[in-house]
């Protein structure tokens, strides 16, 4: 009887999902352990990429025919990054081709994110980054939702800055969702010659709500958006021409809007609203099914903690993005419905 691949990511999954919690009463020392992953290997079809030393011009980490993937690291959020690096491997046909680009608070413990990363993928080709958070504290005003103040939340802006020059293009992928196709189809996206970035865009969504009426009756401010084909898109699913960034200097040109937010409430949300801002109207749209969110989301105020995980094993639901915080087994067959064919899915860890 052939073994269906759902079964078998389940399986897997259920494996490397073991948790065991050294000291949940003191959470900045809470060391969560997770089981080693498997290798992954590349198929024979896959670009040989020669990885001459650790870091530097010759290394996977810099080449050009690596796929990069951006994400954050903290350790509120580790078991949701865990299991979203494990699923970029299993359903990417390079995995060895993958370089990981984790960006963590200056202020966390860097040793020990590595040594958690490297014990349960120690074939990983990664990075991790210190992101000085206290920079861009400064610029933080008090949002709707607490979590979203998190400065680590606002690394995104800063990807061109962090990463070295030589990575050009890359995946950006917030820590609360789980691939189930090949991460090298959503690198591919074509950027055609100017755009900076594509992401998932709902032109349906009313955007004069992304931001406030002391935006919209500000004669100059509204016209931020003339000429723009402006749409809400989502910032947790981004590939970035992280070259054309640094050409438009991009990271400022948020950075002010973030500044102008200071003195006059111009947006409630955190990080979002100044891509928008920037960048709206301008962007390639990405595939929605990149992007299947807002399913059980309490967008203001649900506790979005990454606490919760469902992992869908659907033929045409490429991954699931926790955008609520739990999802309920009916929510997401009732997702499954709409796109038709059958949802697998497991919780790796219910505390809700
Ligand atoms: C970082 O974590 C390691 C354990 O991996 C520990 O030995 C070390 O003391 C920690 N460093 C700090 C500054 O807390
Ligand atoms: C869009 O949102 C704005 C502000 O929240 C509201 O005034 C307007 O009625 C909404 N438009 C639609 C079509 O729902």
């Amino acid at each position: 009887m052939p073994r269906s691949p759902a079964i078998f990511h389940f399986l897997l999954l259920s494996l490397f999902a073991v948790f065991a919690f050294a000291n949940a009463t003191a959470v900045s020392t809470m060391i969560q352990q997770f089981k080693e992953a498997p290798q992954f290997y590349n198929s024979l079809d896959c670009p040989v990429i020669v990885d001459e030393d650790e870091e530097g011009e010759g290394s996977i980490l810099c080449s050009d025919q690596a796929v990069h993937v951006a994400m954050t690291l903290d350790t509120a959020y580790i078991r949701g990054s865990m299991a979203a690096i494990l699923s970029v491997l299993q359903h990417s046909s390079c995995p060895q081709n993958i370089a990981f680009h984790f960006v963590a608070s200056a202020t966390a413990n860097a040793s020990l994110l590595r040594s958690t990363i490297s014990s349960s993928f120690p074939y990983l080709n990664f990075q991790v980054y210190p992101f000085d958070d206290s920079s861009v504290s400064r610029l933080i005003s008090t949002s709707i939702r607490s979590a979203l103040d998190c400065p680590l939340n606002y690394a995104r802006s800063y990807l061109a800055n962090l990463l070295p020059c030589c990575v050009r293009r890359v995946v950006y992928l917030d820590s609360d969702l789980v691939l189930v196709d090949d991460i090298a189809k959503l690198a591919a996206t074509p950027l055609g010659d100017t755009s900076v970035l594509a992401a998932p865009e709902y032109c349906n969504a009313n955007f004069t709500s992304y931001f406030t009426l002391t935006f919209w009756s500000n004669p100059s401010l509204s016209l931020t958006f003339a000429n723009r084909k402006a749409c809400y898109f989502n910032t947790g699913v981004m590939v970035i021409d992280l070259a054309r960034w640094r050409e438009g200097d991009y990271t400022t040109k948020i950075e002010e809007w973030m500044e102008l937010q200071k003195r006059m409430r111009i947006y409630e949300l955190g990080s979002l609203p100044p891509f928008l801002l920037v960048f709206a109207g301008n962007i390639v749209p990405v595939d929605h099914r990149w992007n299947q969110h807002g399913l059980g989301g309490d967008n203001f105020r649900g506790k979005k903690n990454g606490k919760c995980l469902l992992i869908l094993l659907e033929e045409h639901i490429v991954y699931y993005h926790l955008s609520g915080n739990c999802l309920s087994a009916e929510k997401v067959t009732e997702s499954s419905r709409k796109w038709g064919g059958a949802v697998k899915f497991l919780k790796l860890k219910i505390r809700c």
